[in-house]
């Protein structure tokens, strides 16, 4: 059947509505599980980009006139054909960055109600009428009718770690709040975020209204970044490069979701088999390669030895293998990945730490590993892996543990296991990160709550409204009546 995304295995860019080819050599796309070509899709040139931004600037207006009940029923309908096309589209990304069948179709059916809540949320962003008369000095005849508009054209570049969510969790907002989008993938995902512009296409999305731009980030990145005709970035991925694009952006508005250290303190009144089941599924799905993955345990000393052997029960218990099996532990996203997991792990033996299980490796493929008495020397403590490690750090008392947990440059999330509320406020409190889960494992969802990470951990908010504010600015207009 004559599909007009691809020519063989060629994928397209989509720009100004349609689907073009790049004038430079392709990148390839490879399955991290065998090391097979899944696709190729273009390195686009700087004047591919230019045609894009182009393209999308000239739909942008005719975008935010259009009626926010039409532009609500184009998401609905891009909603809708996600969910019809949700197994053929989770079976690509299944391949393309090696996450296993279940979760993969879960991030797609997560994706499809995602935007249709975008779809409904962003009819309620109503305005506000502003009195003169409350500030003293002044009267009724006069006042401030307060409107939001779009930003302009929205850059969204997202990670490979969600490729089809956090690219949709970008565009569905910047959409509702009337911006055009200029979408650049993660190259490990990009064949599946383009499946996802696609889907919006076939939805009626007017032509330039969503474009993608496809190449390695190390290669177009800066010039994508720095294109004039970017009015707001919302960026996740590393803080490294979160970094890098803040440092060059001067005054355009920018959201960040970067890296986490999120850690899960464990008091002695904690019920021990639930938090040990949370911990292991929050520290080990999707192989530890998620920003939310509880990446160090926080155990006071008197349950620490119990704890560990609950945990140790579970990881224990975890299934290692190919995606398309039934297996929550897959091959890491690439080689480099692996290797960078497995220096964290020798380093931690080196220094002394006690291997509970796992430091088995095959080629990308890194077993569950389980580690007791890390100590703040050690890179685990501080360091985000990105993989199926979890390291276990004793500690003293309540107090130590927020001190631990706060000296990290991270700020994502955190966890506390107690049954005493008092407590787990308090120490929430304390905790420096944008949220703090009591008795459950960290993670984003569900999807209209804010999600914010401070320090290295991001900039700015993201949760379905939160998200629609960020791409929208006020607009005011000031009446004044006859005297
Ligand atoms: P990454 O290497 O920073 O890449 C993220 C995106 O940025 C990709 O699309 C990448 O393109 C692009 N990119 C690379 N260099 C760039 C540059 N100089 N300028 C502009 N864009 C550039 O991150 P990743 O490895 O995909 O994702 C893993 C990281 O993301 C982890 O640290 C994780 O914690 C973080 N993350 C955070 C959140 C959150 O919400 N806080 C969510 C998910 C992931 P290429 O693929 O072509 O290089
Ligand atoms: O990788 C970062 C994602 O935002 C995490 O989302 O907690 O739903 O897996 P999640």
């Amino acid at each position: 059947m004559f599909d007009p995304m691809k020519k063989g295995n060629a994928y397209c860019c989509l720009i100004n509505g349609h689907w073009q080819e790049g004038s430079l050599a392709p990148v390839e796309v490879t399955r991290p599980a065998d090391g097979g070509l899944l696709g190729t899709v273009p390195a686009l040139s700087h004047k591919e980009v230019d045609a894009a931004f182009r393209a999308a600037k000239a739909a942008q207006k005719q975008w935010a006139e259009t009626p926010i009940s039409v532009r609500s029923a184009i998401l609905h309908e891009a909603s809708f054909l996600l969910e019809e096309k949700a197994e053929a589209i989770a079976s690509i990304l299944s391949q393309e960055i090696s996450k296993d069948m279940a979760s993969s179709l879960s991030e797609v059916k997560r994706t499809a109600d995602f935007i249709r809540f975008t779809a409904d949320e962003g009819k309620h962003m109503e305005g506000e009428m502003v009195g003169a008369d409350s500030f003293p000095g002044f009267n009724k005849k006069r006042f401030s009718i307060v409107t939001r508009v779009p930003l302009g054209v929205v850059l969204a570049i997202s990670p490979f770690n969600y490729p089809v969510n956090l690219s949709a969790s970008k565009i569905a907002p910047a959409l509702m709040a009337g911006n055009s989008v200029i979408l650049k993938p993660p190259t490990s995902g990009a064949i599946s975020a383009l499946h996802l512009a696609a889907v919006f296409h076939e939805a009626g999305l007017p032509a330039g209204v969503l474009n993608t731009v496809t190449g390695r980030g190390s290669d177009i990145g800066d010039y994508l970044v720095t294109h004039p005709m970017v009015d707001f970035i919302s960026f996740t991925g590393s803080t490294a490069v979160g970094k890098r694009i803040a440092r060059q952006v001067g005054m355009v508005p920018l959201l960040l979701e970067l890296g986490g250290k999120d850690a899960a303190l464990v008091l002695e009144d904690a019920d021990l088999d639930d938090a040990a089941k949370d911990i292991v599924s929050g520290a080990y799905s999707y192989s530890g390669q998620r920003c939310t993955a509880v990446k160090r345990v926080l155990a006071l000393e008197s349950i620490a030895d119990a704890l560990v052997e609950k945990i140790k029960e579970r990881v224990l218990a975890l299934k290692t293998g190919m995606p398309h099996e039934k297996v929550q532990v897959t091959p890491l996203i690439n080689d480099k990945a692996a290797d960078y997991v497995q220096e964290l792990i020798d380093d931690a033996i080196e220094k002394g730490a006690t291997l509970i299980c796992g430091n088995k490796r095959e080629k990308n493929l890194i077993y569950p590993t389980l580690f007791d008495n890390v100590t703040t020397d050690m890179r685990l403590a501080w360091e985000e892996p990105f993989g199926p490690v979890l390291p276990i750090m004793r500690i003293q008392d309540v107090e130590e543990g927020i001190d631990i947990a706060n000296r990290s440059e991270y700020g994502l999330q955190a966890s506390v296991f107690t049954k005493n509320i008092d407590s787990a406020f308090s120490i929430a409190e304390r905790l420096e990160v944008g949220t703090v889960h009591i008795n459950n494992k960290t993670e984003r969802g569900p999807d209209h709550f804010p999600f914010l990470g401070v320090k290295s951990s991001g900039m700015g908010t993201q949760g379905i409204r939160y998200s629609i504010e960020a791409m929208s600015r006020r607009k005011v207009v000031v009446v004044n009546l006859e005297p």
